[in-house]
């Protein structure tokens, strides 16, 4: 054969390979509002960046019939590519192949790409489409899927691992997105469960469809699985670039930043505003964090998922920084279970790949209630403190209005290693609240009173005049200072500024124990 033929055979190889499990398939694929596998990386990608790696994997089972069944690539296309111009890995599971079924082999092109991007320090991306494990393999599928999730453990804070699950995810499989950083979903294609509707009825005669139990709206609101839900492919991977903007390659790099285009002294009047007068009325924090941050421009993690406190990225002063912020519109921003393992997780991606964290503070306090201590606030409040904590990236706090109880010393406080920590003139820094540090204190005197109401009235506004402010804090140093709202974020930009070569660490151990 000559090297002309041998080409030939090379490109009508290729375009096998391209067409996964058939034109047919892909149109199948179509009709059900799913993109291909490769059109999903064009999507991805930046143009014409992909570099394919084992498109001439086959699998090598003999069982059912397979021998005859064999399609290159072997239902998932790896390789990398660059996102902004900078290297990523990225696998999209085909599901015109044996339903995007994982084989042995199917598995080691998984494993070969998660090594890589070990290796070479940049994030990998999985595109998920997939029945689950190859039922005609058994066992060694099984075994593929752990090879799977042992590089994801191995990976977890070394590169960014992010999964977009853009069709079924069920059974063991949804593991592996588990471990990774970010799950990503799109509504009315894609699912998320460790048993499938008809196992749900056997075994506990709920009747659901496969959108309640496991869809996008479910996870990113009630479950807490998604950290994102998108309407359509196309916007659910725009998002996925999007978070490209804000992450580093690895645990050994600072993440992308530019000279930014909002001035780094912009005074901003309207958050002179936000904060109503009256300390028991909500506002919205997210108005704070986009009146501070680079062109208003904020990343929300979590989105609808755990309202009372937000997490997310933003630029300052042209630097990605990790927002997390209690929401007073939201149960008056009081920190409960799935609060705290949001911000928890968060602030541990944060510290991981060296991306200050700015908090923003304004919590009442812990969730009271019988459900919350049944539920385990205890063990769940101790993982955000566990994680602020341990975490050495530089760490910012701004107190706009209350700071009680355990929840100041959890959000950061200078008393964990909190770096600059500033306080509005409405901050009000405490053990509890003015009502409740008077019924403690007062309710016999109260009781034997004439006038109970004006007795309870009088004493609040001794409380509130004695600690309702920031300065016993700032007298002690646990406040840096305190500032005129409308200096908030150029006050930030400098202490940002100041501790770009912060060094801080962590005794030596294998590894702490947070409460998980
Ligand atoms: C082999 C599979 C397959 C699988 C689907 N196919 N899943 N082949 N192994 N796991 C094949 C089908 O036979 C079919 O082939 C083609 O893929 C498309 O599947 P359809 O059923 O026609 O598609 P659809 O109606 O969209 O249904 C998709 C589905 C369903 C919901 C995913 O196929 C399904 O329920 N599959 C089995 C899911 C499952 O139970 N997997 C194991 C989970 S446990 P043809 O040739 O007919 O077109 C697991 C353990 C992980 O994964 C272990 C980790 C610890």
């Amino acid at each position: 054969m000559s090297i002309h033929e041998k080409l030939q055979k090379l490109e009508e190889m290729g375009r096998a390979a391209e067409q996964g499990g058939g034109l047919e398939r892909i149109e199948a694929q179509h009709e059900r509002g799913k993109l291909s596998a490769r059109e999903r990386l064009d999507l991805l990608l930046d143009e014409g960046s992909f570099v394919e790696l084992d498109r001439f994997v086959t699998h090598r089972s003999s069982d059912f019939g397979l021998e005859d069944k064999k399609f290159l690539g072997d239902g998932v296309v790896t390789g990398y590519g660059t996102i902004h111009g900078r290297l990523v890995y990225a696998f999209s599971q085909d599901f015109t192949v044996f339903g995007g079924s994982l084989s042995e082999t199917h598995a080691e092109k998984i494993v070969k790409l998660q090594e890589m991007a070990i290796r070479n320090g940049a994030p990998i991306i999985g595109l998920n489409d997939s029945g689950g494990a190859r039922i005609q393999e058994g066992v060694v599928s099984l075994g593929g899927y752990a090879d799977i999730f042992l590089r994801n453990t191995l990976a977890s804070g070394v590169i960014p691992q992010i999964s977009v699950i853009l069709g079924p995810c069920a059974g063991g499989a949804v593991y592996s997105p588990a471990i990774t950083d970010f799950v990503y979903m799109v509504r009315g294609t894609s699912y998320m469960f460790v048993t499938g509707p008809n196992v749900v009825k056997t075994v506990t005669h709920e009747d659901i469809d496969m959108e309640g139990l496991g869809g996008a709206d479910i996870h990113a609101s009630r479950s807490g699985v998604a950290h994102f839900a998108l309407d359509s492919e196309p916007e659910c991977l725009a998002s996925v670039r999007e978070l490209f903007h804000y992450i580093p390659q690895n645990n050994t790099e600072t993440p992308p930043s530019s000279p930014g285009a909002d001035p780094h002294d912009r005074r901003d009047e309207k958050l002179l505003e936000i904060v109503p007068e009256n300390p028991n009325h909500p506002y919205d924090m997210r108005e704070v964090v986009t009146h501070v941050v680079d062109d208003g421009a904020f990343y929300e993690v979590h989105e609808r998922f755990a309202g009372n406190l937000l997490v997310g990225f933003a630029h300052l002063g042209g630097h990605p920084v990790g927002i997390v912020a209690n929401q007073p519109a939201v149960l008056a921003g009081v920190l409960d279970i799935d609060s705290s393992d949001k911000g928890a997780r968060f602030v541990r991606f944060c510290d991981a790949f060296n991306i200050p964290l700015v908090v923003l503070e304004d919590v009442p306090g812990f969730l009271p209630g019988v459900a919350q201590e049944h539920g385990g606030i205890i063990r769940h409040g101790a993982k955000l403190l566990y994680a602020f904590a341990e975490a050495t990236v530089p760490k910012i706090t701004v107190i706009t209005r209350k700071a009680y109880g355990g929840a100041y010393d959890v959000m950061n406080s200078k008393h964990i290693r909190g770096d600059v920590n500033l306080a509005w003139p409405q901050a009000e820094i405490a053990v509890m609240g003015p009502k409740g540090a008077v019924e403690v204190l007062f309710r016999k005197e109260i009781a034997a009173s004439d006038d109970p109401q004006a007795a309870t009235d009088a004493r609040i506004e001794e409380y509130r005049e004695k600690f309702a402010h920031p300065y016993i804090a700032a007298a002690r140093g646990y406040v840096d200072d305190v500032i005129d709202p409308r200096e908030t974020r150029p006050r930030l930009i400098s202490a940002l500024d100041m501790l770009r070569n912060k060094r801080d660490e962590n005794p030596l151990k294998k590894h702490g124990n947070i409460p998980l």
